[in-house]
C-alpha cells in the first residue's frame, strides 16, 4: 500500500502547484484592453477566479481528468497485484494438495498393509478387491489398483481408469527391474484423462525386504480445481473492494490537500502571513505577478496609450505626483516680430514635439531657457506662465540666461562640444574651459530653479538632453529622495570617442545622479555603460541594467521616443488633396508634378547637403523627371552663431543654386529651399502634399520628422526614405532604408519611391502607422514613469526595512 499512499500525498501537491502555475500562465494571455486585464489581475490576485466554486470543484474538468488518470493507474496496479497473488495462491495450494494426496495414499496403504499382504497371493482376488474398495471410501479417491511384482494388474476397483497400466507406472516406483525392495519408492504424478485431471500415487508394498508389488491410488483433481477457482474469485473480489476503498480514500485525501493548498494560496495572495514552507514560493509568485503587471503596463499591452491613460498611470503609480521637466528649449517662444507684434512660435525641436503632449497630459512644470525676444513680457516676475495659451494645462517656468551664459553653456559646451562629440558627422568638437565653466554654472542655475518648483522632498524630475549632464547629480545632492529620470535625446558615442572630452568623468558622474537614464537604443545604452566602465570607479550590474556609483544605483535603459498619436496638428490642416493643391500652388508646380520634401533644422547632422546631392544625381540619371520632380526643403535656421552652422547654411544654398542652375527650365526649379522657421501646420501641409519624404540624417538619436510624416499621412500614401543612421530606422522597417552618403543608392531610392504603386505605398504606410500609433509618446513616458514608480516603491520598502533592522554596531549612521 505504500505506493498509493505516497502518491496520494505527492499528487495533490503537484496538482495544486500545476494548477496554480497554469493560472499564473493564463494571466499572460489575458485580453488586450487595459481595464479587462487589470480587473482580471486583481480578481486573480484576490480570488483565483478561473477555479470553480468550492461546491463544484469536483466538476472541474482538469481536476477530474487528473483524478481519473490517477484512479486508473491505481486500479491497474491493484489488478496486477491481484493477478500475481492469485497465481501464487494457486501454485501454493496445489502443492499442498498434492503433498496431502501422497500422504493420504501412503497412509491408506500402510493402514491396510496387513490385509493387503494377506490377500496378495493369487486366488484371493475377491478379498483383495474388498480391501481396495475400502480405500475408495473417501469421495476424492476415484479408484485403486494393486499391481504385482511382475507388473501385472492384480485387482482394481470399478472406476479405476484402464489407461493407467501397471507396467508404465512401475517406471516411477521401481528404479530397475532387479532393484531390491529397499530401493522401491512412492511415486506420484498428475495425468490428464478424458474425464479430467487426476493425481496418481503408486506406493510399494513390501513383505520384509521382499517387494510384493505396489498399490495405485487415483485422486480426482477436479475438486482441487474447483477450490482454486473459488479462491481466485474471492481474491478478485477482495482486491476490487480494496481498489474502490483505496481510490475513494486517495481522492478524498487529494481533494482535502488541494483545498488546503488553494485556501492557503488564497490567503497568502490576499496578504496573510505565510507559513515558512510557503515563503520562497510566495515570493516567486508575487514577483512574477508584479513583473507581469508592470510589463503589461509598460509594454503597452492592453490597447493604445492615450493622454488619459498616461494621466491614470501617473495617478495610480505615482499618486498624481507633480512632474517637473527640465529642458533647455521651451515649448512656446514669444518673439517680437519686425512689425512690433508679439508672435507665439512652436520651436523646430524633436524634443518639444515629443514632450509637449506629455506635459499636457501630466500637468506640472516645464523649466526652460526663456530664449524668445518677448518672453519676459509674456511671463510673470518669476518667469512663469500657464501654457498652452488659453488652455493652461501646465506651467512654463522660464529661466533667464545672460549672453555669456548662453554663449558658453548653449552654443559653446553643449553645441560645439557635446553635439559634435556625440554625432558621427565629422565635425570636430571644441572644448573650451570657459564654456565648461558656464555649463556648470547654468546647470547649477537650473538645479536651483527646480528646487523652487518641486512641491515635495521626493519629486519626480525629468531631465532632458545633453544640455544638463551635470544636473542629475546636483539634484541628487539637493533632493536625495527625488526620482530623477534623465533622457539623452542624441546618440552616445563609443567610449574611445567619448574619452576625448576633457571633462568625461564629471559628465558621467553627473548623469549617474539619475535614478533612470534613458537612451533611444540599446546600442547607445551599451556605449554609455562602456564609457562608465572605462573612466569611472563604478559597479556595473549588467543583469539589472544598472550602474552603481558612489553608493547610488542608476538604471540605464532604452526608451525609444515617439510622437503624440493622433497628432494634434492634424486637426488644423486641410484634407490631403487640399494640402496638395495649396502647396503646389505655392511652389508653382504643374498638377501632374511629383514632390519630395525634407524638413529639418539647418544642422550638419541632418545630411541636407547629401540629400540635395541625391536629388541632383536622380535628375542626372533620370532625365524624364526633369521638369516634373521638385524637392522642397524646409530648413529652419539653427544655432546660427556657430561657424559650422553658418558654413552649412552657405553650402546648402550653394548646392541648391547649382542644381537649379543645371536643371531649371522656364518656371521649373528642381530644388525649393524654404529657409525659415515654419510653424507645424505648414510643415504638416507639406508632409501631406508630398509623394516622398527623405530623412537623410548622417547620425540621429531617433528623428521624429520620419514619425511626423507618417502621422500626417492618414490617406496611407506617400513614401518615406530613411537613413540607416537614425534610431527611427530600427523601428520603421517599411521605409526605404538608405545610406545617405551613397548617392547612387539614395537617388535609386528616390526613383523607386516615385515609381511605387499606390497599393505598395498603402501597405508600407499602414504598417508604419500601426507601429507609431502603438509606440507613441504616451507609451514612452508611461514606460519611464512605471519604471520610476517601481524604483520608488523599492526604495521606500528598503528604507522602511533599514529603519526596522537593528543598527549594526560600529556602522555609520
Ligand atoms: O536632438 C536633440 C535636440 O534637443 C532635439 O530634440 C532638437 O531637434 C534639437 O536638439 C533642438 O536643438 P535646439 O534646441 O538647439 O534648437
Amino acid at each position: 500500500m505504500w505506493m498509493p499512499l505516497t502518491a496520494s500525498l505527492i499528487r495533490p501537491l503537484t496538482f495544486s502547484m500545476m494548477s496554480f502555475m497554469s493560472w499564473v500562465r493564463s494571466f499572460r494571455s489575458f485580453g488586450h484592453t487595459p481595464s479587462r486585464g487589470y480587473a482580471r489581475l486583481r480578481a486573480g490576485v484576490n480570488g483565483l477566479p478561473h477555479l470553480p466554486s468550492r461546491r463544484f470543484a469536483w466538476l472541474n474538468v482538469g481536476y477530474m481528468r487528473h483524478s481519473l488518470r490517477f484512479v486508473a493507474a491505481l486500479v491497474a496496479g491493484l489488478a496486477l497485484l491481484a493477478w500475481g497473488a492469485s497465481v501464487l495462491v494457486t501454485r501454493t495450494t496445489r502443492a499442498w494438495f498434492e503433498r496431502d494426496m501422497v500422504l493420504r495414499a501412503q497412509l491408506a496403504v500402510s493402514g491396510g498393509r496387513e490385509a493387503l499382504v494377506s490377500h496378495w497371493e493369487p486366488g484371493h482376488e475377491a478379498e483383495l478387491r474388498k480391501v481396495l474398495v475400502g480405500m475408495t471410501r473417501d469421495e476424492r479417491v476415484l479408484g485403486v489398483a494393486a499391481c504385482g511384482a511382475d507388473l501385472q494388474l492384480r485387482v482394481s476397483t470399478i472406476d479405476y481408469p484402464p489407461s493407467l497400466v501397471c507396467s508404465s507406472l512401475a517406471l516411477g516406483v521401481r528404479p530397475r527391474s532387479d532393484a531390491p525392495g529397499a530401493a522401491w519408492t512412492t511415486w506420484a504424478s498428475v495425468f490428464s484423462l478424458p474425464g479430467g485431471r487426476v493425481h496418481v500415487t503408486a506406493t510399494p508394498l513390501l513383505e520384509g525386504d521382499q517387494p510384493l508389488g505396489f498399490v495405485v491410488l487415483v485422486h480426482d483433481l477436479t475438486f482441487v480445481e474447483r477450490r482454486e477457482e473459488t479462491t481466485r474469485r474471492f481474491l478478485a473480489l477482495a482486491f476490487a473492494f480494496l481498489a474502490i476503498v483505496a481510490s475513494v480514500f486517495t481522492l478524498v485525501a487529494a481533494r482535502l490537500s488541494w483545498r488546503g493548498w488553494s485556501n492557503e494560496l488564497r490567503r497568502l495572495i490576499q496578504g496573510g502571513s505565510p507559513p515558512p514552507e510557503f515563503r520562497p514560493f510566495l515570493r516567486d509568485v508575487r514577483d512574477l505577478v508584479e513583473r507581469l503587471a508592470a510589463e503589461r503596463e509598460a509594454e503597452g499591452l492592453g490597447g493604445l496609450w492615450t493622454p488619459q491613460r498616461l494621466k491614470n498611470t501617473l495617478t495610480r503609480h505615482l499618486h498624481g505626483e507633480r512632474v517637473v521637466i527640465v529642458a533647455n528649449r521651451e515649448p512656446y517662444v514669444h518673439e517680437r516680430t519686425e512689425s512690433g507684434e508679439v508672435a507665439l512660435l512652436h520651436p523646430a525641436s524633436g524634443l518639444v514635439t515629443a514632450l509637449e503632449p506629455v506635459m499636457r497630459a501630466c500637468s506640472g512644470v516645464w523649466v526652460a531657457h526663456g530664449s524668445g525676444s518677448a518672453d519676459r513680457e509674456a511671463s510673470d516676475e518669476k518667469g512663469r506662465l500657464p501654457v498652452p495659451p488659453g488652455e493652461g494645462s501646465y506651467v512654463l517656468r522660464r529661466l533667464w540666461l545672460s549672453p555669456e551664459e548662453e554663449k558658453g553653456y548653449y552654443y559653446g559646451f553643449a553645441n560645439e562640444g557635446l553635439w559634435p562629440l556625440c554625432h558621427i558627422a565629422h565635425t570636430r568638437p571644441i572644448f573650451r574651459s570657459e564654456d565648461w565653466r558656464q555649463y556648470q554654472a547654468v546647470n547649477h542655475k537650473f538645479a536651483e530653479a527646480v528646487g523652487e518648483e518641486v512641491g515635495s522632498e521626493d519629486p519626480i524630475v525629468l531631465v532632458q538632453d545633453y544640455h544638463f549632464a551635470l544636473l542629475p547629480r546636483m539634484l541628487r545632492e539637493r533632493l536625495p529622495r527625488a526620482t530623477v529620470i534623465t533622457f539623452w535625446h542624441i546618440p552616445w558615442p563609443n567610449s574611445e570617442q567619448f574619452g576625448i572630452c576633457p571633462w568625461r568623468e564629471e559628465l558621467l558622474a553627473g548623469l549617474l545622479g539619475s535614478s533612470i537614464l534613458g537612451f533611444h537604443t540599446q546600442f547607445h545604452c551599451n556605449n554609455f555603460v562602456d564609457s562608465v566602465d572605462r573612466f569611472l570607479e563604478a559597479r556595473i550590474d549588467r543583469e539589472q541594467h544598472a550602474v552603481v556609483h558612489r553608493g547610488h544605483s542608476t538604471l540605464v535603459r532604452p526608451y525609444p521616443i515617439s510622437i503624440e498619436w493622433p497628432s494634434g496638428w492634424l486637426g488644423s490642416v486641410p484634407s490631403v488633396p487640399e494640402c496638395r493643391a495649396s502647396v503646389f500652388a505655392e511652389l508653382g508646380l504643374a498638377p501632374g508634378a511629383r514632390l519630395g520634401v525634407g524638413v529639418d533644422r539647418l544642422d550638419y547632422t541632418k545630411g541636407i547637403e547629401e540629400r540635395l546631392l541625391a536629388v541632383e544625381r536622380l535628375l542626372e540619371r533620370t532625365p524624364e523627371l526633369r521638369g516634373r520632380f521638385t524637392f522642397a526643403q524646409l530648413a529652419a535656421p539653427s544655432r546660427t552663431i556657430i561657424p559650422q552652422y553658418r558654413q552649412l547654411d552657405e553650402n546648402v544654398s550653394r548646392i541648391a543654386a547649382r542644381i537649379n542652375e543645371r536643371f531649371s527650365s522656364g518656371r521649373y526649379r528642381p530644388v525649393v529651399l524654404l529657409r525659415a522657421h515654419h510653424e507645424p501646420p505648414t510643415v504638416f501641409r507639406y508632409y501631406r502634399a508630398a509623394d516622398v519624404c527623405y530623412v537623410s540624417s548622417l547620425h540621429d538619436g531617433m528623428n521624429l520628422v520620419a514619425k511626423e510624416f507618417i502621422a500626417a499621412r492618414d490617406d496611407e500614401q506617400g513614401v518615406l526614405i530613411l537613413s540607416h543612421f537614425t534610431g527611427a530606422a530600427r523601428e520603421l522597417t517599411e521605409a526605404l532604408s538608405v545610406n545617405p552618403y551613397d548617392l547612387e543608392e539614395a537617388s535609386a531610392a528616390l526613383a523607386s519611391a516615385l515609381l511605387m504603386p499606390g497599393d505598395e505605398q498603402r501597405d508600407r504606410m499602414r504598417a508604419m502607422r500601426t507601429l507609431v500609433a502603438e509606440f507613441n509618446v504616451y507609451r514612452w513616458a508611461g514606460r519611464m514613469l512605471v519604471d520610476a514608480a517601481r524604483l520608488r516603491r523599492k526604495e521606500r520598502l528598503s528604507g522602511r526595512l533599514s529603519r526596522l533592522l537593528p543598527p549594526v554596531p560600529g556602522a555609520p549612521e
